[in-house]
C-alpha cells in the first residue's frame, strides 16, 4: 500500500492546530534571549514605578515584592495559593503573587497594597476596614482589601452571598468575615466606592 500521509496529516485537527502552535511557540521561544538559571535582571512596574530585582527566572513575584524591593505589605500566608494573603493586582485582576513567577510581570501593571493610598489619602476601602473594625491580627487585611476592591470593580459584590462566594479566597484566621463584608457592602453603597473603586 502506498501510504503517503504523514503522522501529522493523520491526526485529527484539533491535535494538528495544537502541533502547530507548539511549533510556533517553540520557534517563538528560539528567538528570545536565554536568561537564567542564575540571577538577570527583571523590570517590574509596581504601583506605577519601574523597579529592577535581580532575581533568578525562578523567583515568585511574593518574594520579589518582599524580599527584593522591600515593599512587605504583601503578606505571605500558605506560599501555596490556598489562603489569599498574597494577593496583588496584574494589570486591574486580582493574582495570588506566591504562584505568579515576577520574571512573568515583565510588561505588565502590578499594583500592591502600597499602590491603594493616593496623596496620604486611604482608599475608601481601607477607611472602611477601619470603621467595621475588619481585622483583629491585620495579617490577611493587604489581601482581603485588594480583593475586594478588585470584587467591586468585576461587579461581585450585589448581594452577601455573593461577596463571601467571590471572597471565599480570602481566608482570615481571626473570622473577621462579618465585619469585612459590612466594610464592603458600605464601599459598595457610597458614592465614593461606586467612584473609586478602580484603586
Ligand atoms: S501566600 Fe499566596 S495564597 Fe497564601
Ligand atoms: S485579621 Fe487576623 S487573619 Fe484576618
Amino acid at each position: 500500500m502506498n501510504d503517503t500521509t504523514t503522522p501529522e496529516t493523520q491526526a485529527p485537527p484539533v491535535a494538528r492546530r495544537r502541533a502547530q502552535a507548539r511549533k510556533k511557540q517553540a520557534a517563538a521561544n528560539a528567538s528570545l534571549p536565554m536568561r537564567g538559571p542564575t540571577e538577570v535582571d527583571v523590570t517590574l512596574k509596581i504601583n506605577g514605578v519601574e523597579q529592577v530585582a535581580r532575581i533568578e527566572p525562578r523567583v515568585s513575584l511574593l518574594d520579589a515584592l518582599r524580599e527584593h524591593l522591600l515593599l512587605t505589605g504583601t503578606k505571605k500566608g500558605c506560599d501555596q495559593g490556598t489562603c489569599g494573603a498574597c494577593t496583588v493586582w496584574v494589570d486591574g485582576r486580582r493574582v495570588l503573587s506566591c504562584l505568579t513567577l515576577a520574571m512573568a510581570c515583565e510588561d505588565h501593571e502590578v499594583t500592591t497594597i502600597e499602590g491603594l493610598a493616593k496623596g496620604g489619602e486611604l482608599h475608601p476601602m481601607q477607611r472602611a476596614f477601619i470603621a467595621h473594625d475588619a481585622f483583629q491580627c491585620g495579617y490577611c487585611t493587604p489581601g482581603q482589601i485588594m480583593s475586594a476592591v478588585a470584587l467591586i470593580r468585576e461587579g461581585h459584590a450585589s448581594t452577601d452571598a455573593e461577596i463571601a462566594e467571590w471572597m471565599s479566597g480570602n481566608l482570615c484566621r481571626c473570622a473577621a468575615y462579618p465585619n469585612i463584608r459590612a466594610a464592603i457592602r458600605d464601599v459598595r453603597d457610597s458614592e465614593a466606592g461606586g467612584n473609586d473603586a478602580s484603586g
